[in-house]
């Protein structure tokens, strides 16, 4: 299984309201770890409730970073948003395989979540970070 996921400097896009979102992202992965990895027995409505808090927040925080970005004119809104609606689509996939307890694993929502949370931030939300400082410095020249 991959490490526990840490919020580091790297995934920092730079826009307060993201970075913010990404961060409370990356807590309820971190707790979806801890109860993977712990040498505790943690109760499966537990993890089920972390899951189901984590698909919340995903969902919200899918639509406030689209709607900065239509507000901004990015340029790649509708690719990004196409990135979103196939996350999305796992997710809820998962959500209804969390109905159906015995096939959900945590294990397969974390290593799920450490590859979005990963490659999508760390790639696609950051290009839009620099978009934004872009047109930042371009405002104030
Ligand atoms: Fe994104």
């Amino acid at each position: 299984m991959e490490d526990r996921l840490v919020f580091d400097s790297r995934y920092r896009v730079g826009v307060e309201q993201v970075d913010l979102e990404h961060q409370k992202l990356f807590e309820l992965a971190g707790r979806i770890y801890d109860s993977i990895s712990l040498d505790v027995i943690v109760p499966m409505h537990e993890i089920r409730t972390a899951i189901n808090e984590l698909i919340d927040c995903t969902r919200s925080h899918f639509a406030h970073e689209e709607l900065l970005m239509e507000n901004s004119a990015y340029p790649h809104l509708e690719d990004h948003r196409a990135l979103h609606a196939d996350l999305i689509a796992r997710i809820e996939d998962f959500e209804i395989q969390a109905e159906k307890a015995e096939l959900l694993t945590p294990v397969d929502v974390y290593e799920f979540l450490c590859s979005w949370l990963g490659e999508h931030i760390l790639t696609n939300d950051r290009m839009f970070g620099e978009f934004i400082s872009h047109r930042a410095a371009a405002l104030h020249s």
